[in-house]
């Protein structure tokens, strides 16, 4: 059994932010399930939104969020994340952090759906997360111990449901305890519960699984954004093909040319996402193949070389100027219920990142907004720790191992889940289908409070899986309206009635309650 003052799960721009701002004083560990460049921050393609421009000001930065959003948010905290964002990103600027600009030195702003004006950042073109992440990794300090390739399977409570550690497996399935009064989520959203996704293929929420077991809020689960254009190659979904890409002008067509967003929207391919993802699904399921058109993009392979390189790879002839596309899950706009230090309803259990329902996103994320979020509400918790000096644990701990004899559970393929979710719960919902979709997942031979000890080491992944699908399905289910992410077609449209309504879920006596907030309102946690 290890201790540290602060654990940290996950390895994305949100951990590291964490990680940095903590006093070199506290020992830190920080777990992650693959290795420190495994993350969908890493990834991440097209940039940090923030207004730095002239001509640009954290009011038009606050007003497109509310917009993409419609209206779903906790406003102050929108105001926070880009006021506090802004100055966060001048600060990694005077760090030397490598940011794009043009030949005169000025920054290179792109633009990006639903965005009023260019105020993307990026980094390497398309590699914004990478050369962002290495930059971070550089900081931190020797305060921090990885663990890698292990993935968290539980969180342990003290009897007074305190959180004060948790259960790690190794590759070989081995478990091990790691014991801090500091556990911070940090792993990310839901993309792996479905069959097309940008995400990373280890982000299979299992944040959000963790802390429902250990008795966290849950809300806004209904609200998935599906982003409009991954790369469509063979019948399945290979990566992203960035938004900054219609950013710089490409258009988007189908295989009898025509513009597909014409009338659509007035923003046309720069619509907010959930709009364009669904016009795109919309004429994938009438038979149309769709493009992104990049005639008009000069050096393309300049300014998106990940891109470029990604379409080589997969057979994509860029001379033909046609990269064909499709929609896929992208980003949780809820998750676990934080207040604006990042706490959780769950002593000592703190979330940050794409897991945490911070109240910035409302019901769809504006393009660019969430590597913000990861580095406002990264600094923030670091201060709230850090004020709360090193805490003195009386930790006693019975030793519980993982039975690698444990059967195999018959319960489903991840695929099967993955393709039920996608068509049931995915891009356009519907009742009766979301209803059918919930009976067979409460078929599935798992409950609310499994003994994890007595799983296969394989067959926890799954439990977290079905534990996500659960929440998300009966959430869309219940919300019946269209609104940002969640797209009902038996509710075409937006209702007053459930305007500023959230949907929690939290865990009581092993079963999954779930209620109404009739207003959002912004929690304090003791
Ligand atoms: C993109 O590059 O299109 C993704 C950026 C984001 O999700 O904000």
């Amino acid at each position: 059994m290890k201790r540290a003052d602060v654990i940290i799960i996950g390895s994305g721009i949100a951990a590291l932010q964490t990680a940095r701002n903590l006093s070199p004083d506290l020992n830190v560990m920080i777990i992650t399930k693959g290795n420190r460049k495994g993350s969908n921050s890493y990834m991440a393609q097209g940039g940090v939104a923030a207004a730095v421009a002239k001509d640009d000001s954290i009011s038009k930065h606050y007003q497109d969020t509310l917009e993409a959003g419609r209206g779903h948010h906790q406003e102050e905290e929108v105001m926070a994340l880009v006021s506090e964002g802004r100055e966060i990103i001048l600060d990694l600027m005077s760090e030397g952090a490598p940011f794009d600009r043009q030949i005169d030195g000025s920054l290179s702003l792109g633009m990006e759906g639903a965005h009023s004006t260019s105020r993307i950042l990026h980094c390497g073109g398309d590699q914004t997360g990478r050369f962002l992440i290495d930059h971070l990794l550089k900081t931190l300090s020797d305060n921090i111990c990885w663990i890698e390739e292990q993935m968290v399977f539980d969180l342990i409570q003290d009897r007074n449901g305190r959180c004060i550690g948790v259960k790690a497996l190794d590759r070989a399935g081995a478990a091990c305890s790691y014991m801090a009064p500091n556990i911070v989520l940090a792993a990310g959203g839901t993309g792996g519960l479905y069959s097309s996704t940008s995400n990373h293929p280890t982000v299979t929420g299992d944040g959000m699984a963790l802390a429902f077991r250990a008795g966290a809020e849950i809300a806004d689960a209904e609200f998935i954004q599906f982003h409009p254009t991954l790369l469509f190659v063979e019948g399945r979904t290979k990566g992203l093909i960035s938004e900054a890409v219609r950013g710089e002008g490409a258009e988007l067509v189908n295989d009898i040319g025509e513009r597909i967003m014409d009338g659509v929207h007035p923003l046309r391919e720069l619509a907010p996402r959930h709009i364009v993802a669904q016009q795109i699904f919309t004429q994938r399921q009438m038979g149309r193949d769709v493009y992104l058109s990049i005639d008009s993009i000069t050096n393309f392979q300049e300014k998106f070389p990940s891109i470029t390189d990604m379409c080589i790879q997969n057979g994509i002839d860029l001379s033909l100027g046609k990269i064909p596309v499709s929609p896929g899950c992208h980003f949780m706009m809820g998750g676990i219920v934080i207040d604006p230090a990042g706490r959780t309803n769950v002593e000592g259990l703190f979330t940050i990142g794409e897991a945490a329902c911070s109240g910035v996103h409302g019901a769809n994320r504006l393009a660019s907004n969430s590597l913000l979020e990861g580095l406002v509400y990264g600094k923030r918790l670091a201060a709230w720790i850090n004020n709360q000096g090193k805490h003195p644990s009386q930790i006693l701990l019975e030793e519980q191992e993982m039975k690698k004899t444990a059967k195999e559970k018959e319960t489903f393929e991840v695929g099967e889940f993955q393709a039920r979710m996608m068509e049931s719960a995915g891009i356009i919902r519907e009742g009766a289908k979301l209803q059918e979709h919930l009976e067979w997942l409460q078929s599935i031979d798992f409950q609310f409070e499994e003994e994890l000890g007595n799983l296969h080491p394989r067959d926890v992944q799954k439990y977290f899986m079905w534990i996500n699908g659960m929440i998300v399905t009966k959430a869309a289910l219940l919300r019946t309206e269209s609104r940002g992410g969640h797209i009902r077609s038996d509710f075409r449209e937006e209702d007053p009635a459930w305007r500023k309504k959230r949907i929690i879920h939290r865990l009581e006596d092993g079963e999954m309650r779930m209620w109404l907030d009739e207003q959002i309102k912004t929690k304090i946690y003791a």
